[in-house]
């Protein structure tokens, strides 16, 4: 399907791999993930549901957990996350997989000097978490970075496999960071994840092998962030997908997520994605977004980010040209209003939002649909280690409590970037910076002059990236929907394969709380934690209660953070 892309890596033929897939023999690329190699020979549906439902890669960033086969008779294998390295056996997972995994043997205890002990431990190595350990590595810090990710880079940053892609300022940005934080000596753990955060600082990171137990005296967590779960009939359908994954799946592997696309969904990764997807040669049909068309009203909006951050507003006011000289219909104030099967692939059907009496929409036939409605930070980490958050109406999530350095309400704990609250790549760098020399002063380090200068810039780089992104998102101002495009048979928590109508039962039979409706339905009961219907539930319950939606209105989180097998656990 990206013949051409694929065709142009003249490294192809000597790195193809061969390996099986229910028991068809397909050829991918030695370090490719097994969702980029299964999609670009066509094999979208995955593990298969307790009710049989076939799913497919969704978030392509190891949070959903719908791409889970079964690799060399191992289960629980998360396919956009597995690099193809070698000659594997992979199957479709089925439910029963998942509960037979368990260990077979009890492991030997942790011996002392496996216990890793850095000055610095950072967890998440994309735009704040490179720049903060390499501040810290450089103000004379030990720091080890962990990602769960096999290659540093984070989403902003992410590198491709090989220059199969045409290089850009996002690819050499990212790969001066990483060259920046090898030459600071920083040591790196990747593909290892970070599952379980005790009090004061007991952490549990899994490094594919073993979990390790790591006491740092100090911990900066960059988790990032993942798309915002907005549920529509059809959005559980394989080729529906998020635009984070889509791009992953271009970027990193040089493989389109279908020949004909639709991008649906709220903000400026959508443009971004829909223009890379038409250059590397998909059709992109429409990109729906749900903010009003600019006009007069936007000047004052405009007006902010030109000037902060000139360089980013005009690279959007390129976007919107290229979108236009392209012939891509860009559908302001419409929604996807559900997607069906159609033939072998999908057909999606959009609507105006807020609903015009009646109106048709259109409907797209495609092979493969994008939908990014904005952000949710990835702060569990944080809040298992009981650092005080506050609900931030604007930007519709929970924020991080911090204060100037990045220090949480918790001792030796900083929150940088997007995990803290969402602000986009140039404030997560700055916040890096920051919190990395504050981590290492608060260790009795002396940062340099020339360090303490880089402080002061990166402050103001903040500000500069603070008023940009208020101009931004007065831009995008749309409605934050939650479960209005849904029907009573919508899927609302995917895991646990529960509708909306056994959610409303579930309030209406007495379930008050967030946490009653999860007892009561086993919503956020599956191995995403509820990462996607968690925050709908909670402004569901919070809303019928008219209570306030601060963070007592929301799961608590629960180690482990990130899925694990139950014999990686007990192995450790
Ligand atoms: C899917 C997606 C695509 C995006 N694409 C763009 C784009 O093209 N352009 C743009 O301007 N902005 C984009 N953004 C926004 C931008 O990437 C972020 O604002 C920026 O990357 C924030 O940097 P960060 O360091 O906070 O997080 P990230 O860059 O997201 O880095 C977080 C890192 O933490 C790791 N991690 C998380 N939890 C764990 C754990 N428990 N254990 C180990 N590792 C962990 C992740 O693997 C990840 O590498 C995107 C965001 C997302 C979510
Ligand atoms: S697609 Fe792999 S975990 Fe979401």
């Amino acid at each position: 399907m990206t013949d051409s892309l694929r065709a142009a890596d003249t490294a192809l033929a000597a790195e193809a791999v061969a390996f099986e897939f229910e028991g068809r023999t397909i050829l991918g690329r030695l370090g490719e993930t097994l969702a980029a190699a299964l999609t670009a020979a066509g094999e979208r549906e995955l593990r298969e549901t307790r009710a049989g439902e076939r799913r497919g890669l969704f978030c392509g960033m190891g949070v959903c957990q719908e791409c889970l086969v079964e690799v060399d008779g191992r289960g629980n294998q998360r396919a956009c996350m597995t690099k193809l390295d070698g000659p594997l056996s992979v199957r479709r997972q089925s439910h029963l997989a998942a509960a037979a995994d368990l260990p077979s043997a009890a492991e030997p205890p942790l011996a002392e000097e496996e216990v890793l002990a850095p000055d610095i431990l950072v967890v998440g190595g994309g735009a704040g978490g490179l720049n903060a350990a390499i501040a810290a590595a450089q103000a004379g810090a030990r720091v080890l970075l962990v990602d769960e990710r096999p290659q540093p880079g984070g989403q902003y940053y992410k590198q491709p496999l090989r220059a199969t892609f045409p290089d850009d300022t996002q690819f050499a940005g990212g790969r001066a960071l990483i060259a920046k934080a090898d030459t600071a000596g920083v040591a790196f753990l990747r593909g290892a994840q970070l599952w379980g955060a005790f009090e004061p600082l007991d952490l549990m990171l899994f490094d594919g092998a073993a979990s390790r137990l790591c006491r740092p005296r100090r911990l900066i967590v960059a988790a990032g962030a993942y798309e915002r779960g907005l549920p529509f009939p059809g959005w559980t359908l394989p080729g529906v997908m998020t635009t984070g994954a889509a791009q992953t799946l271009l970027r990193s592997y040089a493989v389109l997520p279908g020949k004909r696309v639709l991008v649906a969904g709220n903000g400026p990764l959508n443009l971004q994605v829909a223009l890379e997807l038409a250059r590397a040669g998909a059709e992109v049909v429409a990109v729906v977004e749900l903010a009003r068309r600019p006009g007069p009203w936007a000047a004052a909006a405009l007006a902010k980010m030109l000037t902060s951050t000139p360089m980013l507003a005009l690279r959007g006011r390129d976007y919107l040209a290229e979108l236009k000289r392209r012939g891509i219909l860009l559908l302001h104030r419409h929604v996807i209003a559900g997607v069906e099967r159609a033939g072998d692939g999908l057909r999606a059907r959009v609507v105006p939002w807020p609903a015009e009496g009646g109106a048709a929409g259109h409907s797209y036939e495609v092979d493969a649909v994008c939908v990014g409605y904005g952000f949710m930070p990835s702060n569990e980490i944080l809040r298992a280690l009981g650092s005080r958050h506050a609900f931030d109406p604007g930007r519709g999530h929970l924020v991080t409590e911090r204060d100037g350095d990045g220090l949480t309400s918790v001792a030796h704990v900083y929150a940088v970037g997007d995990c803290a609250g969402l602000g986009g790549a140039p404030a997560a760098e700055a916040e890096g910076l920051i919190a990395g020399v504050a981590a290492a002063r608060s260790l009795g380090l002396a940062p340099a002059a020339a360090q303490e200068r880089a402080v002061a810039g990166a402050q103001a780089q903040l500000r500069r990236h603070s008023r940009f992104q208020r101009g931004l998102w007065e831009l995008f101002a749309a409605p934050r929907l939650l479960t209005e495009l849904a029907g009573p048979q919508t899927v609302i928590c995917r895991c646990e394969e529960v509708t909306l109508a056994e959610i409303e039962a579930g309030f209406d039979c007495g379930a008050q709380s967030v946490g009653a409706v999860k007892r009561a339905t086993r919503a956020g009961m599956g191995p995403c934690q509820g990462r996607y219907c968690g925050p709908l539930l909670a402004a569901l319950a919070a809303s019928r209660r008219a209570l306030p939606l601060d963070e007592a209105a929301h799961w608590a989180p629960r180690p482990p953070v990130k899925p694990m097998r139950i014999s990686d656990i007990v192995g450790g």
